[in-house]
């Protein structure tokens, strides 16, 4: 069986120093770099687009792995693989034709992934299951890093898990917010693929290892 896999959300780090930061994930046991794009409409936060992502996509040697908080993401399909995306999540709260949004990723060649905020249930996905590469359960609400892990994600995790199996999908299971070394073990055994984990890395004092510790939980 594939070993989880650790994504760094950059959403934590130094902004001012994105090239140093860069090359302490490269040189991490990290497996995917998470980058979270914020829009000010789908969530009460501002952070970055396109630009700054094709600046990291420079001096990174890794998976990008773009989380969308934006309303209308289908105008910056092409845009945001330009930039460096290799995975493009959208969340399901912000697409009325998630379906179209899905094939349009595809189309350009990027991995596809759908986002459930905490409090939409795992069904909504049923029918298009079979489409996607991947599904990010929101832990906390979307927009801040550094928020309390919400307790009900191990359920949802499980039934998601339960779910793909049912329907033959390769979807990988992603975890996002509020991620630590408390709560990693308890996600992978009930079904996690993927944890995201940004102030609990970048806080910390030897992001390096904490990186380390969560691979190795
Ligand atoms: C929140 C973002 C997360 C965030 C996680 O809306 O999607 O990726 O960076 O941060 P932590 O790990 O601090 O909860
Ligand atoms: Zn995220």
């Amino acid at each position: 069986m594939m070993s989880h896999l650790i994504a760094p959300s950059i959403l934590s780090s130094d902004f001012a120093n994105l090239q140093a930061e860069s090359e302490m994930l490269n040189n991490s046991e990290a497996d995917w770099f998470h980058i979270d794009v914020m829009d000010g409409v789908f969530v009460p936060n501002l952070t970055f687009g396109m630009p700054v992502i094709k600046a990291i996509k420079k001096h990174s040697n890794k998976t990008f792995d773009v989380h969308l908080m934006i309303v209308e993401p289908d105008k910056f399909i092409k845009d945001f693989k330009a930039a460096g995306a290799d995975i493009l999540t959208v969340h399901y709260e912000a697409c009325n034709h998630l379906h179209r949004t899905i094939q349009a990723i595809k189309a350009e060649g990027m991995k596809t992934g759908v986002a459930l905020n905490p409090h939409t249930n795992i069904n909504v996905l049923e029918d298009i299951i079979t489409d996607l590469d991947l599904v990010l359960i929101m832990s906390v609400n979307p927009g801040f890093g550094g928020q309390s892990f919400i307790e009900n994600t191990y359920k949802k995790v499980k039934a998601l898990k339960e779910m793909i199996v049912r329907y033959g999908s390769t979807a990988l299971i992603e975890i996002d917010g509020g991620v630590t070394s408390k709560n990693a073990r308890q996600l992978i055994d009930a079904g996690a693929d993927v944890l995201v984990a940004g102030s609990f890395v970048f806080n910390s004092e030897n992001p390096i290892n904490t990186i380390k510790e969560l691979k190795n939980i």
